[in-house]
């Protein structure tokens, strides 16, 4: 796992090593030369913007990269107008991928103004061969482009292109093998996300992840408890991990793991207070992780369960591989199990072929499940996907009519799902002072939800326990309460 490297302590001068993490330290070191180059002639030191497109593990690669940028030397900053950008893409939609095309075209301005900026895109939407010929040939002025198998290169591309003064373009189809021992910079103290599994193997008709994030690979449990314990001595508290399908953990490593049992074995870690997981493909949910959930003190009792349609003729050809009445029957069993979990889903509206009888059984499915939120999506036809080339495409007028509707009843069940809780003391992790009220801090739920309460700055990143009093829909109002484990 990650050890403190003394970048002071690398040669410079002599050859580049070949084994990683330590030529990534070695070229880190070469552009912190660079960065305190800068700093002498400028007086200040170069600013670095991430802009992140993209899911929590798009998130993660961010912290990544802003770790690597904090070693070599560089000043974070929010703002786009910066000595080096990078936009972390997604590429799930197609409208996130023009908003990229958008990014840029603001960002060249910024660039004509400052020649030594520079700008580098990685992500899911730097898989996809098309889009890399097209920022070759039509957006010169991009300096690094990289994907989502080597966001660990970041220091060696950047001084690629600073000795070369040409664009650099580096892009694997495949993951070359999970490179551990790198820095990376959380947002907040107290939480952070760990990677489980890279990849899908799942082939979702509609989806591009399998094809953009490659297949299937697991970190070994060893490397994954390690991080953890490193974040706890840290003081983190709670922790997300992370795959594109959790519940399939482990089945690809040499000695087989299931989630359950790497869930308990994160539960032994000390300090760790509140492990969240996501995402669960409904088809691989196994009773022994709803029985781990369920013994469980520290699992929150939420789960994102994406449905993606009501309909068992669609789910089939979106190749989910579970009916309506299964998924019904899963969550069923959840509530039995667990009665006071929140369940939450990612829907899909308009896939081709979807009837107004196939929607109105997403509709009944969203009223039989009584989801406590949903994301919500337009379908979105992706070019290389089995969907995009099936007939029956809906008109976007019907799905946008479509969605509408879904959207009132999700937010009508939410409304409903969210006020059971009123009356109740809950566990809640302070995460910041109100943004509008600096007299209230605002925390989360095992939920999800927020609730904001009186309090100051000294409860960020704790666990307290709270009386939920007032529900306003989406966001609770509370008071704590100072309980034995609360004294002293
Ligand atoms: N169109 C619309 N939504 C999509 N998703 C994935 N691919 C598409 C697509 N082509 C949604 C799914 C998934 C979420 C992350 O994004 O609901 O669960
Ligand atoms: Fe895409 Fe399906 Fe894999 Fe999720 S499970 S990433 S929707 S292919």
């Amino acid at each position: 796992m990650y050890k403190e490297m003394n970048l002071d302590l690398i040669d410079v001068n002599a050859e580049p090593p070949i084994e990683e993490p330590s030529r990534q330290y070695y070229f880190m070191a070469k552009c912190r030369q660079w960065v305190r180059d800068f700093e002498q002639k400028s007086g200040r030191l170069p600013k670095a913007c991430i802009v992140n497109m993209g899911c929590q593990m798009n998130a993660r690669d961010s912290e990544k990269l802003t770790g690597i940028l904090e070693q070599m030397g560089y000043a974070p900053t929010e703002e786009e107008q910066a000595d080096f950008v990078i936009y972390n893409t997604c590429t799930v939609r197609e409208n996130a991928n023009l908003k990229v095309y958008g990014r840029l075209g603001k960002v060249h301005h910024y660039k004509k103004e400052n020649p030594h900026m520079r700008i580098a895109l990685c992500g899911c939407m730097m898989q996809e061969e098309q889009v890399v010929e097209k920022l070759k040939s039509s957006y010169s002025f991009v300096d690094i482009i990289f994907g989502t198998h080597n966001v660990y290169k970041l220091a060696e591309l950047l001084f690629l292109r600073n000795e070369t003064g040409s664009q650099v373009v580096d892009v694997w189809k495949e993951a070359r093998g999970i490179v551990e021992e790198l820095p990376s910079q959380r947002k907040f103290f107290f939480k952070s996300g760990v990677n489980i599994s890279f990849g899908c193997n799942n082939f979702c008709s509609y989806c591009i992840v399998p094809y953009v994030r490659g297949r299937e690979r697991s970190r070994k449990p060893e490397d994954i408890l390690e991080e953890i314990e490193r974040l706890a001595r840290e003081g983190v508290v709670e922790i997300m991990l992370l795959g594109q399908n959790v519940n399939s953990y482990g089945k690809d490593l040499k000695e087989p793991i299931t989630f359950a049992r790497l869930l308990r074995q994160v539960e032994q870690i000390p300090g760790i207070e509140r492990i969240r997981f996501m995402t669960s493909h409904p088809k691989d949910l196994s009773e022994e992780l709803i029985q781990a959930m369920k013994e469980s003190s520290k699992v929150c009792r939420h789960l994102h369960l994406p449905v993606q349609s009501g309909s068992t003729a669609v789910l089939k050809a979106m190749n989910r591989r579970y009916t309506k009445e299964q998924y019904l029957a899963l969550v069923d069993m959840l509530r039995r199990k667990i009665p006071d979990i929140s369940l939450t889903t990612d829907i899909i509206v308009g896939f081709p072929g979807e009837t107004e009888e196939d929607f109105q059984e997403t509709l009944d499915v969203v009223r039989r499940a009584r989801y406590d939120s949903a994301f919500t999506f337009l379908y979105s036809r992706r070019t290389g996907t089995p969907a995009a080339v099936m007939e029956n495409q809906v008109p976007p007028e019907v799905m946008k009519e479509r969605f509408d509707r879904l959207l009132e009843q999700v937010q009508r069940v939410g409304r409903e799902m969210s006020g059971r809780f009123v009356g109740t003391v809950q566990k809640v992790l302070v995460e910041e002072v109100n943004v509008r009220d600096d007299s209230l801090v605002t925390g989360r739920l095992d939920s999800n939800l927020l609730v904001h309460f009186p309090g100051d700055a000294s409860l960020i990143g704790k666990l307290v326990r709270v009386r939920l009093e007032e529900s306003r829909g989406f966001y609770y109002m509370g008071s704590r309460v100072l309980g034995e484990e609360d004294k002293g």
